[in-house]
């Protein structure tokens, strides 16, 4: 993780780098920093905790110049201090950036120290920078000891670098953690992603593993892992910058639930036609692999790896074709078995997830029949290694929890189960059904976000509450995985989801009055079961809290404490729209308990890290 911008223009760049950096918080925020080349020195100034920090230093103390780098921090080596905090730089000469790990920094930080270097900070960074250094200090030019530095680096890194002896030249170079390069008019950048940079370019080089770039402000050059200068397509992007902001909404977050009908129906528009999968979803040469698919394992994290569990159910019952999800960080250290005709599919928002791409870089080794990912970042690493990507169309997701992301994530995947249906010929009414629940799909989301004002008198009652259980059976089952982890991560309130039929195997034991116990309870044939499920609750006291289908024959207004009735939905569709109100009930303790909803402490949006 960790947010990097830099920057060679002939203007002024520290508000560039500033801007940048706030737009890459969702890296990580435990601290902040930026080096510009000031006249005859490199000034440095870095702070602790968020960019706020950062920029009350900057007001008090200002630096300017025309060549900067800056960097928003995830902390992995060294705790998130002051000293730790980024750039490092050593003998003022040089200035560094990094984002990754580098594995090997303790044989060269003990060959550094032996060497007469002093070491400020207890990151692995400040290798990378003293050894620049060195080698400049044994005659080499700052490219040359730079390319010869990197080139010694085991592990993750994206890097920028800036240098006093050649103050125009920004040096940068990535493996494992994505970089771009921006093209301006007598000014070029480099960033974490392109939304760090859209408000100053939309024409952008995106960086491949190896790769390290020169830039100053009028020129960029690119050389690949064997240090042989290369091409590197350049991409126009096409993205606004308002659909960073947070358009009046207190926070991204909330911004982002309500978004989901039109991120739905985005995700959906022109890929379903007639009641069929239009040959805008996947192309012919997706499609023919779809045709020989006898076995699908999918693979991912977190919210992604719940929108793998509810296509399971889906990609069962409906085409038959036996589904295996597993948490990406798990299965690339397993020896797993790919049977014939096995595809591989990863789950992906930021499509930079480290686990997520370590398992598709080991899959395309396997045995499998081809790779697929469905993914929201177009461009992300993901999306170019993996053999076929199906974009998601939410838009930028800021919010550190997902939700818009899982939203198009089993929209898409709800797409695919009926690609896969058509393929398999399933029953073209029941095809027919699944499409038009799908079309539905968005305006039952809204229906949803008209719930709001219960939701928040449901949120006070679990506000105070230090735990809390999440039930769900079949494919909402998942849904109350997904609901507990939002909750425990916005709200910090512990939270588990269980498979309802599994209480009293158990977590049964930990139901007495203190304890708030939400069940999904859809309008499916698991509902009587969950019903009992809901009795043996409320025999030992818990608090219970349900969602249910306004349509469905449930007894259980008498025997909940609190409930909430849903627009109806179809079967199909309905754990989309069972996650909605659990999103906004999360969003509204955490409002209520008052913490960073954006950006809950010791996370990050995305993952590139192991
Ligand atoms: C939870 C959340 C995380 C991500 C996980 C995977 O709200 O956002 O659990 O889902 O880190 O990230 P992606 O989908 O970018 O691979």
């Amino acid at each position: 993780m960790c947010g990097i911008v830099a920057v060679s223009a002939n203007r002024n760049v520290v508000e560039v780098i500033v801007n940048g950096l706030q737009t890459l918080e969702y890296r990580g925020y435990d601290s902040a920093g930026i080096a510009i080349i000031e006249g005859d020195h490199i000034a440095i100034r870095k702070q602790a905790g968020k960019l706020s920090q950062l920029k009350q230093e900057l007001a008090a103390h200002p630096v300017a110049g025309h060549v900067g780098i800056g960097h928003t921090r995830w902390a992995t080596h060294g705790e998130p201090t002051s000293a730790n905090a980024h750039p490092h730089d050593s003998n003022n000469a040089i200035a560094v950036v990094h984002n990754g790990i580098i594995e090997n920094y303790r044989p060269l930080r003990e060959q550094l120290i032996a060497a007469g270097y002093a070491f400020k900070s207890a990151t692995d960074t400040e290798t990378l920078v003293h050894l620049i250094h060195h080698y400049q200090a044994q005659g080499m030019g700052f490219s040359a000891a730079s390319h010869q530095a990197i080139g010694q680096l085991e592990g993750a890194y994206a890097v920028a670098i800036t240098c006093m002896s050649d103050p125009n030249r920004i040096i940068a170079a990535r493996k494992g953690s994505p970089l771009v390069v921006g093209l301006g008019d007598g000014e070029n950048f480099v960033a974490s992603d392109v939304q760090a940079l859209i408000n100053e370019t939309n024409q952008f080089h995106y960086l491949e593993d190896g790769d390290v770039v020169e830039i100053t402000q009028d020129s960029c050059h690119i050389f690949d892992a064997a240090g042989q200068p290369v091409e590197r397509e350049l991409k126009t992007v096409t993205l606004s910058s308002e659909a960073l902001t947070k358009d009046g909404y207190a926070h991204y977050m909330l911004k982002e639930i309500h978004e989901q009908p039109t991120a739905v129906a985005n995700t959906i528009a022109e890929r379903l036609y007639n009641g069929r999968i239009s040959p805008y979803f996947i192309n012919e040469a997706a499609t023919a692999i779809l045709q020989q698919v006898d076995n699908i394992h999918i693979i991912a994290c977190g919210t992604s790896y719940h929108a793998g569990l509810v296509a399971r159910y889906w990609l069962e019952a409906i085409t038959q074709i036996p589904t295996q999800v597993e948490i990406a960080s798990e299965y690339r250290y397993r020896k797993p078995v790919v049977p014939q005709n096995t595809l591989f599919l990863t789950i992906s928002q930021s499509g930079e997830t480290a686990d997520s791409l370590a398992a598709l870089r080991f899959a395309k080794t396997a045995n499998y029949l081809s790779t697929f990912a469905v993914c929201n970042v177009a461009n992300s690493s993901l999306d170019r290694e993996t053999e076929h990507c199906i974009l998601t169309h939410a838009g930028p997701e800021i919010g550190v929890a997902s939700t818009k992301a899982l939203t198009t994530q089993l929209t898409v995947l709800a797409l695919l189960t009926l690609k896969l249906a058509e393929i398999k010929q399933v029953d073209e009414a029941v095809r027919k059904n699944l499409a038009e629940q799908l079309i539905t799909l968005p305006g039952i989301i809204n229906q949803s976000l008209l719930l709001d004002d219960q939701i928040k008198v449901m949120a006070e009652k679990i506000v105070q509450r230090d735990n809390a259980l999440f039930l769900g059976r079949g494919v909402h089952y998942p849904i109350a995985l997904e609901g507990a982890l939002k909750l425990k991560e916005i709200s910090y309130i512990h939270a588990e989801g269980y498979p309802a039929g599994e209480l009293k195997h158990g977590p049964l034991a930990l139901v007495d009055e203190k304890m708030p116990v939400i069940a999904v309870c859809p309008n499916d044939e698991l509902l009587e079961k969950l019903e009992s499920n809901i009795e043996e609750v409320r025999a030992r006291g818990g608090e219970l809290f349900a969602f249910v289908d306004h349509k469905s024959q449930h007894g259980l207004k008498d025997r909940v404490n609190h409930l909430i009735e849903l627009e109806a939905s179809g079967s199909f569709t309905s754990p989309i729209v069972f996650n909605v109100p659990l999103q906004l009930l999360s969003y509204h303790v955490a409002v209520l308990r008052g913490t960073d909803v954006d950006q809950p402490r010791n996370l990050a949006k995305s993952v590139t890290v192991e």
